[in-house]
């Protein structure tokens, strides 16, 4: 069972009061109360057939001790000489009951967990321009895995909260959480230990109560595609946004002028929930018409098949297969092939 119990309290704890109703709940607070309800939605059986196969990879997790851990310069819990190759190989193959693993990469106990994407490199182009995360409280919204929460705790945030609505995922995260807890009870010498401020919920943005006016940092990345209705997802994020508050959003765009955007009508590059990839420009536009400030494109990267490939970890098609093979410029359907951009926005 995935205990959120310490982000609840954490949340029921919340002391941001607004200013004239000190006797109200704080929007966190608020959500707080409807978690469990939430939690127990998203990670029900009935929705979900696989989840005791995922709940069974949890309990069966060989009991190792990290005598190290990074989240800083890359994502290692656990050193080689921490596990034999048996407890490696076992480790191994029950991690792989959680297969496909798509964001990563991670190094357990000398074990590369060899994702199907490089998320490392996403990480490198956002971290030199986003706000210093130092005390933050941070939303990742649709943070597959939580590889990047981890990252974001590294890199000084108080608290993550990642959100995504597939509870296969949610569970790589826990099993990853797992090893993480225990090398924080070493090192605090506590063995009972329950304490590490980030967590993934088994929730979508459309779960997130309006209004949190909460996060100091709210990242949105690979998401806003799927969305069908783009400029109310980013009205969603500036919602959870305090005063001030940045936002780091990474989608997919298309070359072009103001006002262009790719709206595929079948699929692009096979994905059937793609809808909308704007230019640069127009989506720069569409955050200032949300209301946003300082709105500013921190990165562009045209997706290459060394990011994005299939890995034992991950042994579906992967990019090369979505690709035309005699014209790697586009999509398998004739689009212009996948361009990500990173774009920063205050929440002024
Ligand atoms: C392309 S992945 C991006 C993962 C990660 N943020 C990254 O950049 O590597 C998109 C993620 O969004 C999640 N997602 C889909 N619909 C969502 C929704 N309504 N709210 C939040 N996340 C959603 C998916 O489950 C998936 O894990």
């Amino acid at each position: 069972m995935i205990d959120y119990q310490n982000l609840i309290d954490a949340l029921a704890q919340d002391t941001l009061q607004k200013k004239g109703s000190l006797q109200e709940k704080t929007p966190l607070q608020q959500w707080a109360q409807l978690l469990p309800e939430q939690i127990a939605r998203g990670l029900s059986q009935q929705r979900w057939g696989d989840l005791p196969q995922w709940q069974q990879v949890l309990a069966d997790l060989p009991a190792l001790t990290p005598s190290t851990i990074d989240f800083r310069d890359g994502l290692t819990i656990g050193a080689p000489e921490d596990a034999s190759d048996a407890q490696r190989q076992a480790l191994k193959t029950t991690l792989m009951g959680l297969h496909p693993w798509r964001k990563g990469p991670y190094d357990l106990f000398g074990l590369n967990l060899d994702t199907e994407w490089r998320s490392d490199w996403k990480w490198d182009r956002l971290l030199p321009h986003i706000r210093p995360l130092d005390n933050h409280l941070v939303l990742d919204v649709g943070c597959g895995n939580g590889y990047h929460c981890w990252r974001m705790y590294g890199a000084g945030a108080r608290r993550v909260i990642g959100i995504d609505p597939s509870p296969r995922f949610v569970h790589q995260f826990y099993a990853i959480k797992s090893y993480a807890l225990k090398s924080y009870a070493v090192k605090n010498n506590d063995p009972t230990n329950q304490d590490l401020p980030v967590d993934v919920l088994p929730l979508g943005i459309e779960d997130v109560p309006p209004d949190l006016a909460a996060f100091d940092t709210v990242f949105s990345m690979g998401v806003l595609y799927h969305r069908r209705s783009p400029l109310d997802h980013l009205r969603e994020l500036k919602a959870c946004l305090k005063p001030g508050g940045q936002l780091v959003l990474e989608t997919l765009i298309t070359e072009g002028e103001l006002g262009h955007t790719l709206v595929p009508e079948g699929r692009y590059a096979k994905m059937r929930n793609v809808w909308f990839l704007p230019s640069a420009p127009t989506l720069v536009s569409w955050l200032r018409k949300t209301g946003f400030k300082n709105v500013r494109v921190a990165d562009t990267a045209v997706t290459t098949v060394e990011e994005q490939r299939a890995t034992e970890w991950m042994n579906f098609e992967s990019l090369a297969d979505f690709l035309d093979p005699n014209d790697s410029s586009r999509t398998l359907e004739g689009h212009p092939a996948p361009q990500r951009a990173i774009i920063l926005a205050d929440n002024y």
